[in-house]
């Protein structure tokens, strides 16, 4: 995309998510190729569906790109249900894959129709006072080792909270009777981002999940096999290859439907994979210094406003395209009174003046969606570029203190 950045920056204020209307529409037809020729490539009638989990980024118009290229719909939150309503996603497209919620909550979610996937007995037991004789799914943990970039969004295994592990299965067979709770489907998430080099693990984890469906589950009809599709971030990363995924998929799902004939639908449900690399994040240099050996070059992108760097010490690429300065090695931070709020380690740039534009690669992915007012930061606004004429579109207002100062009594 080709946008005076700066000027941006002037009219939305610093800093600014710019989002390539083009690129997040390629991706989505990727994942919807991915459907397609999965379905075609499966053995009988089974459907495949990919459900965008839109905690990677909920703004209402990257939604409607997601509608417009036929995918449906993942969500864990009455406010991001409410947003796949007013996108006007219907109810069997949507699907709510929470944890730990309320009997409220999960009551309203049951009477509007749609299909909830539960993550422990507890929620189990929780779901049948409320909604005895629903339709649900459960979240089962296949105990392999998981995929992740960070410890911390690794979803498999003995060290994660997530899903009910084979050993309770019996106990969750027998709540779910006790409540006349219909089990039609099962779920798992190994974890967020893998790419070519991980799909191996990726497969041994769908296979020990198919396993424990057929050895322990009685005719689910829907099995999904979660997200996790990565996108690289360091120039070092090679783009995920889907059809390699798709590959090692399909002997394994193929032999699942001969073994288990009721299954009907395999799920996915890819996040970040749609909208991580159609972002951007813009902001200014605020300040340089020498210190201890280091350049530090400080921003007003803070740990509030993309908390993936310091959240996980994750990598995101940083550019200072304006630059004429001298090559040097220099951390990026941010505006916040914290020492964790780093950007990025070590970067070889051209040292940047007060002023300057900085940019962040990859950032429309788990970026404004998780962003924070830490320490009194205004979240930014939110522009995509829209494909065909270039132009550029509010898409989110940015933050007033008012807004937030309103909240208070
Ligand atoms: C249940 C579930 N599904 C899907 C996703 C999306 O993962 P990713 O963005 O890695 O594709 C997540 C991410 O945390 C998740 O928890």
């Amino acid at each position: 995309m080709i946008v005076d950045a700066k000027q941006l920056l002037q009219q939305y204020g610093s800093p600014l998510y710019l989002y390539d209307e083009e690129c997040l529409e390629n991706k989505c037809k990727r994942i919807k190729q991915f459907e397609t020729s999965l379905k075609e490539r499966l053995s009988g009638n089974i459907a495949v569906s990919m459900h965008y989990a839109i905690k990677a980024n909920s703004n209402l118009s990257i939604l409607e790109i997601v509608k417009k290229n036929g995918l449906k719909v993942d969500c864990m939150s009455p406010l991001e249900l409410e947003i796949n309503k007013k996108c006007g996603f219907k109810k069997n497209e949507i699907l709510y894959v929470c944890n730990n919620i309320s009997a409220e909550e999960m009551k309203a979610v049951i009477d509007e129709g749609i299909l909830i996937c539960l993550d422990s007995i507890s929620q189990v037991e929780t779901c049948g006072k409320v909604c005895p004789g629903t339709k649900i799914m459960v979240r089962i943990n296949p105990g392999t080792v998981g995929v992740g970039h960070s410890q911390k969004v690794v979803t498999s295994g003995k060290a994660t909270k997530f899903g009910i592990s084979e050993d309770n299965l019996q106990q969750l067979f027998d709540t779910a009777t006790k409540y006349d709770l219909h089990i039609i489907g099962t779920h798992q998430h190994l974890g967020s981002l893998f790419l070519n080099d991980k799909i191996s693990d990726y497969i041994a984890g769908v296979k020990a999940g198919l396993d424990i469906v057929k050895k322990y589950f009685k005719d689910v009809e829907i099995v999904d096999l979660g997200g996790g599709f990565g996108v690289p971030y360091e120039p070092r990363e090679e783009e995920l290859t889907l059809s390699y995924v798709q590959n090692e998929l399909i002997p394994v799902l193929n032999g699942f439907i001969e073994e288990y004939p009721s299954v009907k639908e395999f799920k996915f449900e890819p996040g970040r994979y749609i909208p991580c690399e159609a972002g951007d994040l813009l902001g200014t240099v605020m300040a340089t210094k020498y210190e201890n050996g280091i350049w530090w070059i400080g921003t007003d992108i803070g740990m509030g406003t993309i908390p993936r760097p310091s959240m996980y010490d994750s990598y995101h690429e940083i550019i200072v395209p304006d630059s004429e300065g001298e090559l040097v090695t220099a951390n990026f931070c941010g505006n916040v009174c914290e020492s964790g709020d780093i950007l990025g380690k070590e970067r070889k740039v051209k040292l940047p003046k007060v002023g300057d534009l900085v940019v962040v690669h990859n950032a429309g992915a788990y970026g404004y969606s998780m962003a924070s007012n830490y320490t009194g930061r205004l979240r930014p606004a939110e522009v995509m570029v829209m494909h065909g004429d270039g132009n550029c579109q509010l898409i989110r207002r940015r933050e007033t203190i008012d807004d937030l100062i309103g909240l208070m009594m």
